[in-house]
C-alpha cells in the first residue's frame, strides 16, 4: 500500500478509508493517543491505538521522536481538538528513540529558547517553529522563480568562484588549493596566485550582478538566485557570511521601471505566502504574537505577522530620495533630542537607526530611498546629472531594514571608465564586463533581493540565522 501524506489528509479527509501513513511520534499520551508527524504540514494526525490489541513490548517503543508506519482506517474523532483520527490496525516501529537521549535534545516536547535550538541546526528541523520556517522558505523560493518565469525572465547561473569584486567593498572569501604551508611566493615575498589554480587570485562571489549584466544585455531580462558569500565580520541579527540573493537584471529599464518591478515583486511574494502557505503562517503569527506581548509597549509591533503582508500586498511604497530623506531625519523631533547615535548629515551613509526610523516611525510602511552619494555606493551605478548622486535605491522594511539594493547601471563607457578611475578598480581585470558598452550598449537596472532577509520578513523570525538551514556566521560553520 502507498503511503499518504499527512497534509493530503487534512486537505481532503476520506472517513472510513483504509490509509498507511509513516511519520514521527511527537508524544505518545495515555498508552493510547499517538500525535504523528511527517513533515508535510504543521498539523500532526492523531492515531489511536487500542493497547488491547498490541504487543506491550511494542507499545513501549512508541516513545518521542520515533519513527513508526500506521496501517488503520480514519474515522470521525470522538474526542475534542481534531475532527478525525486514525483507528490503527497494524503498527510497526520503523527507527526507534530512546527517551535519555530525546531528553537532552531540541526534540523533547516542551518549549525550546533558539539559542538552543541553534545549537542543535541538525534537530531542529523536527519542531514545530522550524518545520514552519522552511516549508515557508520552500514556498519563497517557489513564488521567485514562478514570478520572473510568468514574466519572461531566464534564470541565469553565475559563478560561485570569480576573479571580480562587484561591490569593491573587498570582503571576500579566497579560493585556493595552495598549499598554505609552503605557497609559491613572488620575489617581494608575497604569494604568487599565477601559480595557482586558475593562474589568479579568485575568491567565492559577493554578487552575480556583473556576469547577470552581460547577459542581460543579450537576453533582455534574467534573473540570478544562487549563494553569495560575504566575510564582512559583523556579527548581527541580519547578516550571514553565506547568504543566497535573487538578482534581477533588466536592459532598457531606467530607475522608475526598477523601482516598480522591486515593488510588484516584493508584494507578489507576501501574496504568495498569505495564499499557499495559511497553516504555517497562522502558526507563527501566534507564536509572534506571543513573543511581541512579552515585549515593552513601546518595542511592539502594532501590527501581527498576518497584517503586516497585507499592509505590504496593498499599499504602495513610500518612494523618496536621499537627500529628502536627510531633510526629514534632520528636521524629526528624534533628531532634535539627539536620540540618534549617529550623524544625519548630507554625504554620510545612513545607519540602521536612520533606516528604522523612517520605516517605523515617520512612514510605517515599506520605503524606497534613491539617489545617494556616489561615494558610498559601488562603482556601477549611473551617475546622475547633479554630478553627485547615483541611480540607486534602497528597498527598506520595517523590523528589517534594508531588503533590497540596486540601481540603474552606468552605461556610458567614458563615465564607467572615469568611475573605474574614481574607485581605484582596475578597468584591465574588467575588460569582459566594459566591453559589454561598447557593442550597443543600453541603459539597463537591476536589484539584489536579500532571500533570507525576505523570509524573515515573512516568517516574523528577528534573528537571520534561524531562516537558513545551516547557517554560517563568525566563528560558526559547525554542522
Ligand atoms: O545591497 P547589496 O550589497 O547589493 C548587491 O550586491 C547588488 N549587486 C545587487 C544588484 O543590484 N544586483 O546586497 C543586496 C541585498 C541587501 O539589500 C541585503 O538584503 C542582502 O543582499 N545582504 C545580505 N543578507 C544577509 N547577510 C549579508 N551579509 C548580506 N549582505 C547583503
Ligand atoms: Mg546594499
Amino acid at each position: 500500500m502507498k503511503r499518504v501524506k499527512i497534509a493530503s489528509i487534512f486537505e481532503k479527509p476520506e472517513i472510513g478509508k483504509e490509509i498507511l501513513v509513516k511519520g514521527w511520534v511527537r508524544s505518545f499520551r495515555s498508552n493510547r493517543f499517538i500525535q504523528l508527524t511527517d513533515g508535510s504540514t504543521i498539523n500532526t494526525l492523531q492515531a489511536v491505538v487500542e493497547f488491547e490489541n498490541f504487543d506491550e513490548q511494542i507499545l513501549k517503543k512508541i516513545t518521542t521522536a520515533s519513527a513508526v508506519s500506521l496501517l488503520g482506517t480514519l474515522v470521525e474523532s470522538q474526542g475534542s481538538g481534531q475532527a478525525f483520527e486514525l483507528q490503527v490496525k497494524e503498527l510497526e516501529i520503523i527507527g526507534e528513540a530512546n527517551p535519555d537521549d530525546v531528553q537532552k535534545t531540541v526534540m523533547q516536547p516542551k518549549k525550546h529558547s533558539l539559542d538552543y535550538l541553534r545549537e542543535q541546526a541538525h534537530l531542529r528541523f523536527r519542531t514545530n517553529t522550524f518545520g514552519a520556517v522552511f516549508r515557508i522558505r520552500h514556498a519563497v523560493s517557489f513564488a521567485i522563480h514562478s514570478f520572473f518565469n510568468d514574466r519572461g525572465f531566464f534564470y541565469l547561473h553565475t559563478p560561485i568562484i570569480t576573479g571580480s569584486d562587484a561591490e569593491g567593498a573587498g570582503e571576500m572569501f579566497r579560493v585556493t588549493n595552495l598549499d598554505p604551508q609552503n605557497p609559491p611566493l613572488n620575489e617581494d615575498g608575497t604569494v604568487n596566485y599565477k601559480e595557482d589554480f586558475f593562474g589568479k587570485a579568485v575568491n567565492l562571489t559577493v554578487s552575480g550582478q556583473l556576469e547577470a549584466e552581460l547577459a542581460a544585455l543579450a537576453l533582455g531580462q534574467v534573473y540570478t538566485f544562487g549563494p553569495t558569500f560575504r566575510a564582512e565580520n559583523s556579527n548581527t541579527s541580519r547578516h550571514l557570511a553565506e547568504f543566497w540573493m535573487i538578482e534581477p537584471e533588466v536592459a532598457f529599464n531606467d530607475l522608475n521601471d526598477n523601482m516598480n518591478l522591486t515593488e510588484e515583486f516584493l508584494k507578489h511574494i507576501c501574496k504568495y505566502v498569505l495564499d499557499n502557505c495559511k497553516d504555517d503562517l497562522k502558526f507563527l503569527h501566534d507564536r509572534d504574537a506571543q513573543e511581541q506581548s512579552q515585549k515593552p509597549q513601546n518595542e511592539r509591533n502594532e501590527l501581527g505577522l498576518i497584517e503586516r503582508l497585507e499592509f505590504v500586498v496593498n499599499n504602495d511604497f513610500k518612494r523618496m530620495t536621499y537627500t529628502e530623506a536627510i531633510e526629514v531625519l534632520r528636521n524629526s523631533n528624534h533628531y532634535k533630542k539627539k536620540k540618534f547615535q549617529y550623524e544625519v548629515e548630507w554625504g554620510t551613509d545612513l545607519q540602521s537607526e536612520h533606516e528604522r526610523y523612517l520605516v517605523e516611525k515617520e512612514y510605517k510602511c515599506p520605503v524606497i530611498l534613491t539617489d545617494y552619494p556616489a561615494a558610498f555606493k559601488a562603482f556601477y551605478m549611473r551617475q546622475n546629472d547633479d554630478g553627485k548622486t547615483v541611480a540607486a535605491m534602497d528597498v527598506l522594511f520595517p523590523g528589517i531594514g534594508e531588503i533590497v539594493g540596486g540601481s540603474q547601471r552606468e552605461e556610458r563607457l567614458d563615465v564607467l571608465k572615469k568611475k573605474c578611475a574614481d574607485f581605484n578598480i582596475h578597468e584591465e581585470e574588467l575588460w569582459w564586463y566594459m566591453d559589454t558598452r561598447k557593442f550597443g550598449s543600453v541603459p539597463h537596472a537591476g536589484f539584489g533581493l536579500g532571500f533570507e532577509r525576505m523570509v524573515m520578513f515573512v516568517t516574523g523570525m528577528t534573528n537571520i540565522r534561524d531562516v537558513i538551514p545551516f547557517p554560517r556566521t563568525p566563528q560558526n560553520a559547525e554542522f
